[in-house]
């Protein structure tokens, strides 16, 4: 099913429903996070390829748009379908070319696929409504308008490395259901699984220009794309910096920005400090820490602090090290700029006197889990977003204050909060300047259709499916008049 993909070690793009090589520039290398080993090739389209991408988006979306909403969930069920078929074999490319581990790889297509399905059912089911006009003062009831939903256009999907086949899904699936056609810009370290993922949409019937690929450097091709005229819908997911940028550049067009984070964990008194450590070690370290929603700061009341470092001491030693083959949460990172600055964060808190606890080893891209005490506000780990396996304990005095460390972050993803007492979990919840609160539980994006979205640096717009599909489409209003009802 896969052949026509690749042409020797290069991947082609998906354009107008061809799979098609490259015209003009020398491939990218796609190199392997843990030796550098060219893992494949990507196309670094021109201009002129991309503009053939969106000519064909445009062109296809009309039509698609008229398809009956029931013919389009029958082919994402199809798809769904094809994704958990081929699970292992786009599970393993996702594993080498990212790094993630291959228990973490398997447990992302699959929870794909049923992203997939929960869409083409939700897409079901998205109702328009008639709204009265004599509800307003001065109108009587012979005027109402028929609200329907009507997709924007063409959506331009751009997913970062560390879930490129989720999070390329959780644009294209809401994107389709709601009748657009799709750019997908992947993730360069990503690209070969998010290509196999359009292949598999293809291969279940989709119409040709509906979905396609461009590759190619997004600090060469990202500003082309994202100020392309033919661009209805901008759904971006990566780095603050990056998502800032394209708001800057990206006028007149609707934006869902999910950005980075530096998700708090605050544990009050009375917490069930067993509980709250093994749930904060698996939210901090999984996929080595390369998660927006990874809890990316402790913040504990003093009194309890010594016997919750110890027992996430405890936990952290246990978590295993190793290969992206075998069954580890901790593996080498994206690549050397990535472990790099994580050092470099390191350094500043072993320099300003923080208390590491374990880790602070390196080898190449590998990290070793790394946790620090008596983190201080002074220090970058503080409030730096490490996209890596080092976790910051903040020593507090109060609630009061843990709410103001983890609100002065430039960051409002997610937090978490951990307590018995329902009343102070709420007080701290409605004070937390973020998009979720998670009681007793670590920070986390699913299940996949609860409202999931960022405030201040963290970004705008909600993503989740009806969310998504709601972002993706828009209302149209046709008002009726009608005559006088009264017969003579
Ligand atoms: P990134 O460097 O911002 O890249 C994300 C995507 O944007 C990639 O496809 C990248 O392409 C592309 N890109 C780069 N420069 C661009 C430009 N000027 N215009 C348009 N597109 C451009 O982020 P990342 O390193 O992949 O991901 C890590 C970051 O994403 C972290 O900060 C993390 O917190 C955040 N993140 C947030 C969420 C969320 O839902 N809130 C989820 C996942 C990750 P190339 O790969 O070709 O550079
Ligand atoms: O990296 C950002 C993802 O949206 C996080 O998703 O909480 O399921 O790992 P996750």
């Amino acid at each position: 099913m896969f052949r026509e993909i690749v042409s020797g070690a290069t991947y082609r793009c998906l354009i107008d429903g061809q799979w098609r090589d490259g015209r003009v520039h020398p491939p990218i290398d796609v190199t392997s996070p843990c030796d550098g080993r060219v893992i494949g090739k990507i196309q670094a389209l021109s201009k002129e390829e991309v503009d053939e991408a969106f000519a064909a988006a445009k062109a296809a979306q009309k039509k698609w748009a008229q398809t009956p909403v029931n013919h389009r969930a029958v082919l994402l069920h199809k798809a769904a379908d094809l994704l958990e078929e081929h699970c292992d074999e786009i599970a393993r490319i996702l594993s080498e070319e990212i790094a993630k581990d291959i228990d973490s790889a398997v447990s992302e297509v699959q929870r794909t696929a049923d992203f997939i399905r929960f869409t083409a059912d939700e897409g079901k089911h998205m109702e328009g409504e008639t709204v009265g006009a004599d509800h307003f003062p001065g109108f009587k009831k012979q005027r109402f308008s028929v609200v329907t939903r009507v997709p924007l256009g063409v959506v331009l999907a751009i997913a970062p490395f560390n879930y490129p086949v989720n999070l390329s899904v959780s644009k294209i699936a809401p994107a389709l259901m709601a009748g657009n056609s799709v750019i997908l810009k992947p993730p360069t370290a990503g690209a070969l699984s998010a290509l196999y993922l359009a292949e598999v949409f293809r291969a279940a019937g989709l119409p040709a220009g509906v979905l396609n690929t461009v590759t190619g450097r997004g600090s060469e091709i990202g500003d082309y794309l994202v100020t392309h005229p033919d661009v209805d819908f901008i759904s971006f997911t990566g780095s603050t910096a990056v998502g800032r940028r394209i708001a800057s550049q990206a006028q007149m067009v609707p934006l869902l920005l999910e950005l980075g984070g530096k998700d708090a964990a605050i544990i009050l008194e009375d917490a069930d400090l067993q509980d709250a450590a093994k749930n904060i070690v698996a939210g901090a370290y999984s996929y080595s820490g390369q998660r927006c929603t990874a809890v990316k700061r402790v913040l504990v009341m003093e009194s309890v602090a010594d016997e919750l470092a110890a027992l996430l001491k405890a936990h952290v030693d246990k978590l295993k090290v190793g290969l992206p083959s075998q069954p580890v949460q901790i593996t080498p990172l994206i690549n050397k700029q990535a472990a790099d600055f994580v050092q470099e964060l390191i350094d500043d808190a072993v320099e300003k006197g923080a208390q590491l606890l374990c880790g602070g080893r390196r080898e190449g891209n590998l990290i070793y889990p790394t946790l620090f005490d008596r983190v201080t506000t002074d220090m970058r780990l503080a409030w730096e977003e490490p996209f890596g396996p080092v976790l910051p304990i903040l020593r507090v005095q109060s609630v009061d204050e843990a709410i103001r460390i983890a609100n002065d972050s430039e960051y409002g993803l997610q937090s978490a909060v951990f307590t018995k007492n329902i009343d102070r979990a709420f007080y701290v919840a409605n004070n937390l300047e973020v998009g979720t609160v998670h009681i007793n539980n670590k920070t986390e994006r699913g299940p996949d259709h609860f409202p999931f979205l960022g405030v201040k640096a963290s970004g705008m717009g909600t993503q989740g499916i009806r969310y998504s599909i709601e972002a993706m489409s828009r209302p149209k209003v046709v008002i009726i008049n009608l005559g006088d009802e009264r017969h003579e």
